[in-house]
This record gives C-alpha cells, sequence and structure tokens, in this order.
C-alpha cells in the first residue's frame, strides 16, 4: 500500500469554487515534483454540474500561474468512496453530507481538508461564493496550504 500513488478528492457544496481551487493547488504541487498522483474534485450538491469553475476561481489560480479552466463540476458518488484514498471535505456540512452518504465500508479516509493544515485542525474554509474578489483570495491562500499538507500528510517535503 505504501509505495501505491495516492488518490485524492475535495469535496465542497457546488465544486466551483473551493474544491477546484484545492485540486488546482494540489494538481500544480505534484506535477511540479514529478508525482503521478490521482487528485479530483466534486461538489456534494449537483446545481452545477458541468460548469467550469467560477470565473472568480479561475481568475485567482491564473494570477498564481494555475489553470482551472478545464476542470468541470460533477456531484461525489459512491464509486468515489472506493476509488479514492482520501476525501477531504472543504467544511463541516459537506463532511457531514460525506459521512451520511458513504457506504458501510468506504475504503477511503474521510475528512476536514484544514485538519492536514498544521494550527488549521478543525477549521472550514469558508465560502467565497457570495462574497468578493478577496474572498477567493483567502480561498486561494487555503487551498496551497491544504495542498501542501496533503503532501505532508503523504511524506513528500514541500
Ligand atoms: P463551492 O461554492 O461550494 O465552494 O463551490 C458554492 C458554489 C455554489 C453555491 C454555493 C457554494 N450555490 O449555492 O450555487
Amino acid at each position: 500500500m505504501a509505495e501505491q500513488k495516492p488518490s485524492i478528492l475535495f469535496v465542497c457544496l457546488g465544486n466551483i469554487c473551493r474544491s477546484p481551487l484545492a485540486d488546482g493547488a494540489l494538481r500544480h504541487q505534484a506535477a511540479q515534483r514529478g508525482l503521478g498522483w490521482t487528485i479530483d474534485s466534486a461538489g456534494t450538491g449537483g446545481w452545477h454540474s458541468g460548469d467550469p469553475p467560477d470565473r472568480r476561481a479561475i481568475a485567482v489560480a491564473a494570477a498564481a500561474g494555475v489553470d482551472i479552466a478545464g476542470l468541470r463540476a460533477r456531484q461525489v458518488r459512491e464509486a468515489d468512496f472506493h476509488r479514492f484514498d482520501l476525501i477531504l471535505a472543504m467544511d463541516h456540512d459537506n463532511l457531514a453530507a460525506l459521512h451520511r452518504i458513504a457506504p458501510a465500508r468506504p475504503g477511503a479516509e474521510i475528512r476536514l481538508a484544514l485538519d492536514l493544515v498544521e494550527g488549521r485542525a478543525g477549521q472550514a474554509v469558508a465560502d467565497p461564493y457570495y462574497g468578493d474578489a478577496r474572498g477567493f483570495d483567502r480561498t486561494w491562500a487555503d487551498a496551497q496550504a491544504i495542498a501542501s499538507g496533503v503532501l505532508r500528510h503523504f511524506g513528500v517535503a514541500d
């Protein structure tokens, strides 16, 4: 098991703001290190299925040289609990929703994303959807911290 490449799924509500940013941040950091990890994101809600990320999320990632424009929103499905090693919820509501829909014996470990960031355990990534661009700056900073935390969690120094 330890030699296998990890697979990580980030989950928020709409899969157009927070989880695509965490997905993009980790894909970028993993690619820079040549790690062939499986990284994806999904929403507990399905209203935005098929949509690209919010334009403000695309912009904040692009400003850091990370392209998330090609991502498309999708809803979490049962197979995700078997396909992924680690499912990281961006907030407590989505963590609770994941536990509600998880099969009896999920293969995946299900956790709050910020639990992997030193000093941020138990915290939620604030939902920037109804706020302004500054909210997306904060979300992007959280996404980068989470990506670094995931690398450390799997023993990769950043
Ligand atoms: P996300 O943000 O969960 O970070 O993608 C949201 C996106 C859409 C909605 C809520 C939150 N919505 O209500 O449509």
